[in-house]
């Protein structure tokens, strides 16, 4: 009896553990998200920073935002890739320059896959 316990107790912490690595926790990616604020708002339509505004950028397209003034890398990189996803704002967000060499996000990246996940977790819940 004290094994099945014992066993169904590990299963439940695995099942949670496999969850959480695969699916972002929101509310973490909003502490996350403090790094960003001094150059992007993420209020549905708020101001663009020296940043864009963020609001729903999860799924839309890159270089878009009404108003702002991108670089030339990013409106080139926009023509490639078209979307925002998962995938692309992982590598994005993990170092901009890999993704867009000549950016001009001056950000040195988020190195811990933790708080990229949580923080695409944050964008996506401030989206529609
Ligand atoms: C020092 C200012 C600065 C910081 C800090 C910063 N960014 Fe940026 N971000 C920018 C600028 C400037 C651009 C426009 C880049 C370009 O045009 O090359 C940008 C662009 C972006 C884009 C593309 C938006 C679009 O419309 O396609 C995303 C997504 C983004 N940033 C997310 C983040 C996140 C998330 C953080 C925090 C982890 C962050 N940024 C931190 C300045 C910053």
């Amino acid at each position: 009896m004290l094994k099945f316990f014992i066993k169904s107790i590990s299963v439940i912490f695995l099942l949670s553990y496999v969850h959480s690595a695969q699916a972002g926790d929101a509310a973490a990616g909003k502490k996350v998200f403090n790094k960003c604020k001094a150059c992007h708002g993420i209020d549905e339509g708020g101001k663009n920073k020296l940043g864009p505004n963020l609001w729903n950028i999860v799924g839309s397209p890159i270089a878009a935002k009404e108003g702002y003034k991108y670089s030339k890398g990013m409106v080139a990189y926009a023509g490639e890739a078209g979307n925002w996803n998962d995938e692309n704002l992982d590598i994005w967000l993990k170092k901009p320059k890999d993704l867009v060499r000549k950016t001009k996000m001056i950000f040195p990246g988020l190195k811990k896959e933790a708080d990229r996940e949580n923080i695409i977790a944050y964008l996506k819940a401030n989206g529609q």
